[in-house]
């Protein structure tokens, strides 16, 4: 097959393109520079640049069978100035209506088209049970950042689904593996550092890198599956019981806490997003049609990451 992914250079993108070259699949990645995608990959993949992919983009992507979108400005790189703020949704919304654009003329020539997104997309609200695909959500609308954020970018998406695209929106929690969040929150964590966050009753959504990878080949190979996928693995675990597992794991302690007021001192609006709240998600398509997790808890994935014995 051959695989384009754009936002490829990123952490979830490196460990498809590990996966998908040892099967042996054709990859092209689509970036902002060639140098920085041949930094990283060599002559593995065939790199293409924003720049100047809009002439061929229809003869490219015709040529294609699964497009991966994966590009997005980090959420959690830096402070949510308004400036920062309107590059995450620009960063998004851009590549993502025009990627949809592009499939919506192919029509029936164009790639399945995968998008990445997240479970911000459902709100801060608290309910009683958690969020599922089925949930109702008013795209119209937002209450906060992240919901904006996750509904402006799955909207962008339309061109594609109204032209009968398969389009699958991927509403990841927290990727866990090596890179992202657990390298940055590592080194916390190995000092001793990484207690509860506010209160720790937040919730805590997260799916290992593994079960992203097998779940993205799972959802290629199950045809009816289409629209909104919610990648969390089923533990449901709050911010206080990932920081145990993570600091039990590293044999460390983790009963520090981090207080809200000061977070919210340094990280103003992303603190109290990002950080201190959080929404229960259920990953129920997956499930539905027989989707085993192969790290349904934090103890089973931290165990098998760093090679602990628990
Ligand atoms: N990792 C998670 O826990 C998580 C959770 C929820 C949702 N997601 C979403 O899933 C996607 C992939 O996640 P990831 O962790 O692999 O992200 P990442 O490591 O931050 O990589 C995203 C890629 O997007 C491109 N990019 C970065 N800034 C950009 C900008 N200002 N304008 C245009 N392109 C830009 C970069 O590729 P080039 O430099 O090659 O262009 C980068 O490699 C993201 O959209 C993210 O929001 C991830």
């Amino acid at each position: 097959m051959h695989i384009l992914i754009a936002g490829g250079t990123g952490f979830i993108g490196r460990a498809l393109v590990k996966h998908f070259t040892m099967q042996g699949h054709q990859i092209s990645i689509l970036g902002r520079s060639i140098k920085k995608t041949e930094a990283v990959f060599g002559d593995n993949v065939n790199s293409l640049a924003w720049d100047n992919f809009a002439p061929k983009a229809e003869d490219i992507l015709g040529g294609v069978h699964w497009l991966i979108n994966l590009t997005g400005a980090n959420i959690g790189e830096c402070r949510w100035s308004n400036k920062r703020k309107s590059s995450i949704i620009e960063s998004r919304i851009g590549p993502t209506n025009y990627l949809a654009k592009v499939c919506g003329k192919l029509g029936k020539q164009s790639p399945v088209f995968f998008n990445a997104s997240a479970i911000g997309v459902y709100g801060l609200k608290p309910t009683e049970t958690p969020y599922s695909e089925n949930t109702a959500i008013d795209f119209d609308q937002a209450d906060d950042f992240l919901s904006e954020v996750g509904r402006t970018w799955e909207k962008a998406l339309e061109p594609a689904e109204n032209a009968g695209v398969r389009t699958v929106k991927l509403r990841f929690g927290v990727v866990l593996g090596s890179g992202g969040v657990l390298a940055k929150l590592t080194p916390i964590h190995k000092l001793g550092l990484g207690g509860p966050i506010g209160s720790g009753k937040q919730p805590f959504c997260w799916i290992s890198i593994n079960d992203v990878i097998r779940a993205i080949d799972f959802i290629f190979a199950d045809k009816s599956i289409s629209g909104p996928v919610n990648l969390v693995a089923p533990a449901n675990d709050t911010q206080k019981a990932f920081a145990k597992a993570f600091s039990k794991a590293l044999h460390r302690p983790s009963f520090i806490p981090t207080p809200g007021f000061v977070l919210k001192a340094v990280f103003g609006q992303m603190a109290q997003e990002l950080l201190l709240q959080g929404q229960y998600v259920t990953p129920s398509r997956l499930q539905q049609r027989g989707f085993m997790f192969e790290f349904p808890t934090l103890d089973a994935f931290f165990s098998h990451h760093f090679n602990a014995k628990l």
